[in-house]
């Protein structure tokens, strides 16, 4: 069935008693990072910093007391998924979840915007991840209530490259003037073309390193250089490791390959370990999205430059944030 894409409808039409309407981001759906810009960055990390502090003191409170997320991910998640539904509990507000769309009304044939429908009727924010590019605009033309992105295919994951800039600046304390060298399946993985664009905000430096098959999209990589953004090209991460600052490390995602021999191919290209560490500088960091499947060996967990468990903790305190403001509670 071809679906016809109705006008963005108004969200929160009408505002609930308690609700601040000129918080910002109140009601907005959050879809790539484009929408953002450095004061919109400086003001969700000082919230996901109070976040932080509360979470430490007392470890949840009432702020979205009464409030609902629907959780609707059609495809696999650990981290997104129970990271949203521990940000909603924490700020006092429940959750449906629908992390396996194969028990929903999904499998006997209903649409997305149906489903999306449906969902708000009983939620008041809707989080998707969704196989297909382009799937989370879709749904918020129709939907009423704000809906995340958490993922569009190879599209974008806006939410990860937030929380990996939070992590950035809270643990180098400083995203300008920073080498970031994102290394791995820079064609399909969704958070680099995320985080390559919120990075185009910044006074950085992008070293892109992939196998030939693997390489950034040139449409990414056109967008920052009309951003001014220095950026380049390589096979082989000892060319540029020993002036990283950041190492972001990706998985090659075997599920967005038709051909399994191309990803046999490619999928061992890089490995991360103690021995090739030994060539970077002593103070930069190491991150990686999660789920790792090989790409950095377990051997060099104990480093302190290894930052990717301290990362989906900052994830937490990134969602509660991003959950706060769309529901005008921050
Ligand atoms: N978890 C991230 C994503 O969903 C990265 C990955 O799966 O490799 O995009
Ligand atoms: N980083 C991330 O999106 O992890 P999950 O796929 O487990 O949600």
């Amino acid at each position: 069935m071809a679906l016809h894409t109705p006008p963005l409808r108004q969200k929160n039409p009408h505002l609930p008693f308690g609700d601040h309407q000129h918080s910002r981001f109140y009601g907005q759906d959050i879809l790539s990072v484009n929408q953002f810009n450095r004061e919109d960055l400086d003001y969700i990390f000082g919230v996901a910093a109070e976040m932080q502090e509360m979470v430490r003191r007392v470890g949840s409170f009432d702020l979205l007391k009464g409030k609902i997320l629907a959780n609707l991910f059609y495809e696999p998640s650990t981290r997104t998924s129970s990271s949203f539904t521990s940000a909603m509990e924490r700020l006092g507000g429940s959750v449906i979840p629908i992390n396996e769309v194969r028990y929903s009304s999904v499998s006997k044939g209903e649409s997305l915007p149906d489903t999306v429908r449906t969902l708000e009727c009983y939620a008041d924010v809707i989080v998707l991840r969704h196989p297909e590019t382009g799937s989370a605009a879709l749904a918020a033309r129709y939907a009423s209530k704000p809906l995340i992105n958490a993922g569009d295919g190879i599209g974008e994951h806006p939410t990860q490259a937030l929380l990996d800039l939070y992590t950035i600046q809270a643990e180098l304390g400083r995203v300008d003037g920073l080498t970031v060298t994102m290394l791995g399946d820079l064609k399909y993985g969704r958070t680099v073309h995320s985080l390559a664009r919120l990075l185009s905000r910044f006074n950085v430096r992008i070293h892109y390193v992939s196998p030939e098959i693997l390489r950034m999209p040139t449409e990414i990589i056109q967008e920052l250089k009309e951003k001014g953004v220095a950026q380049s090209e390589h096979a082989h991460l000892e060319e540029v490791l020993g002036e990283t600052d950041v190492l972001y490390v990706t998985r090659v995602q075997k599920e967005r390959f038709s051909d399994p021999a191309e990803y046999d191919m490619v999928k061992d290209s890089y490995v991360i370990t103690p021995e090739v560490m030994r060539a970077a500088k002593e103070e930069m960091i190491v991150m990686h999205p999660l789920p790792r499947v090989g790409e950095i060996s377990m051997d060099f967990d104990d480093d302190p430059r290894a930052a990717y468990f301290r990362q989906m903790e900052y994830g937490l305190y990134v969602r509660m944030a991003l959950l706060a403001m769309v529901l005008g509670k921050a």
